[in-house]
Parts: C-alpha cells; structure tokens; sequence
C-alpha cells in the first residue's frame, strides 16, 4: 500500500486528490492550517496535521507524520492576493512568495531524499505560470514559474534515485480559489463577477470550469508508475486554455 502526504488537503485540489488516493487504498496524510477543513478526508480515511507550510517547524512536524516509508508528496496548497501592479505591496511578494514557491521548494528538499524509490512528487503550479496574463495576479503567476523552475530541479537531481517530480498547471478549476480569483479581479476591471466569470470561460475551448477531481486524476496519474516515464514536465489541465 502507497503512502501519500497531500498538502493543502482541506479544500479544493487538494482535498480532491486526498480523496481519490484514499479511494484508491493509499495511506494519506492530509495536511492544512485550516483544521475544520480536515473533516473530510479524515471521515474518510486520512491521517490529518494541522499546519502552516511556511513554517519550517511545521514543516518539519509534517516531514514526522509522514513517516520513513512515504511514497508520495503532493504540494497543493497554494493562496493567491489580487491587485491591480501598481498597488502590489512588499508583504503581498513575500506571503504569496513564502507559500507558494519557499515552502514548495523545501518540501521538496525535505521529502525527496527520503521517498522511497519508485516514489514521486506532484506540485501543483498554475496556468498562469505559464502565461502571466493575469496581471492582477503577478506575484502569484511569478510564483507558479518558480513552482515549476523547482519541479524540474527536484526532476533532474533526484531521477537517480528513481524519484520522478512533475508538475501539473490546472486552469479554472471550480474551487474556492476560484471564487476569489473572479469576486477579486471583476471590481479591478470594472465588471461584476457574472460579466467576469463569463468572459474568462470564453478563452476555454471545453467551455466549463474544470472541476477538482478532473486534476486530481492527473496528480494520481503523475504519482502512479502509469507515468513512470515522466519527470520534470508541467502537465496542463486547462480544458485546452494552455496547449503548451
Ligand atoms: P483552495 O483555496 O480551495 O485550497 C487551497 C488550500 O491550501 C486551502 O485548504 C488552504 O487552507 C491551504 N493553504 C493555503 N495556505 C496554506 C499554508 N500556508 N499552509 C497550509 N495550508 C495552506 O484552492 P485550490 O483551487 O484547491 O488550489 C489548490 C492549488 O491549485 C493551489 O496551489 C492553487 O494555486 C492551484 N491552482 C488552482 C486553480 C484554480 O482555478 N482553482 C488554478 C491553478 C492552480
């Protein structure tokens, strides 16, 4: 039986792929700072940790839970601030920076030596690491390309070892996240979410927002040895918006 640890397990992603793993008959370990959240995987199945992954004592109690026999990391959590460029403060860089790339990176360092061979890392990166092209999200899309920069370096060093590390770019995924994306931007360009919401659906030939579970199936994929040719690569799961 695999072992997963899967952060940001409370919500959206990676909630969604904590389920599907632990249907799957994996060992989970959910992780979040959002402990409520945790409720579900929990009832059905998970370990849980209520953490802080921009913390390196947390992040150090989580390296713990997870055990010496883990076969799987997936990063997921992730948090986004929205503003116009002009208005991007200091402490919007270094939170968003802190989570989403610093914390992703020493995950990373922290687990990779200890997976077993065979194992794999699945970081979830974003589109728009790709594209840039939400500008009310600079920081984030800058701090998706470093999610994925550090893919392909985890990806290189530790092939040896036969622990693969890709990455996968999910598009408009109907999450949470999602919501603040669009109750966020709309007010910026001077539209209602409706307007908004409706607008960035045109750009995707699928037409639909995607939903969780059709990224969690990816990331199951990337971990399972089904893709055990793969390392180093950005997986999109855009609904066709990315096709490179
Ligand atoms: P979500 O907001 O539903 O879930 C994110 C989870 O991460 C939450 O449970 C939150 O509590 C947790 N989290 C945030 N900061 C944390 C921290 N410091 N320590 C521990 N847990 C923390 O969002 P969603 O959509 O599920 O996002 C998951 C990942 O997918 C994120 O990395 C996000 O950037 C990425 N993504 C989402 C897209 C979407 O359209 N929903 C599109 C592209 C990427």
């Amino acid at each position: 039986m695999s072992r997963a640890v899967v952060t940001g397990a409370a919500s959206g992603i990676g909630r969604a792929t904590a389920l599907l793993l632990l249907e799957r008959g994996a060992q989970v370990v959910a992780a979040d700072r959002d402990e409520a959240g945790l409720a579900a995987p929990a009832d059905a199945g998970a370990e849980t940790v209520v953490c802080d992954v921009a913390d390196r004592a947390d992040r150090a109690r989580l390296l713990d839970a997870a055990g010496a026999a883990c076969d799987h990391l997936v990063n997921s959590a992730g948090i986004i601030r929205l503003a116009a460029l002009e208005a991007v403060t200091e402490a919007d860089w270094d939170h968003t920076m802190a989570v989403n790339a610093k914390a992703l990176f020493f995950l990373c360092q922290a687990f990779a030596p200890r997976l077993q061979p065979g194992g794999a890392i699945v970081n979830v990166a974003s589109g728009a690491a790709k594209t840039g092209s939400t500008h009310e999200a600079a920081v984030y899309c800058a701090s998706k390309a470093a999610a994925l920069s550090v893919t392909r370096s985890f990806a290189h060093a530790y092939a040896g070892r036969g622990v693969r590390v890709n990455a996968v770019c999910p598009g408009l995924i109907d999450t949470p996240m999602n919501d603040v994306v669009v109750d966020g931007i709309a007010p910026l360009r001077s539209l209602t979410p409706g307007e908004y919401g409706h607008a960035r659906l045109t750009a995707v030939p699928l037409a639909r927002l995607g939903d969780a579970r059709e990224v969690a199936e990816v990331i199951a994929f990337l971990l399972s040895d089904a893709s055990s040719y793969m390392t180093g690569q950005s997986v999109n799961v855009t609904g066709g918006m990315i096709t490179y």
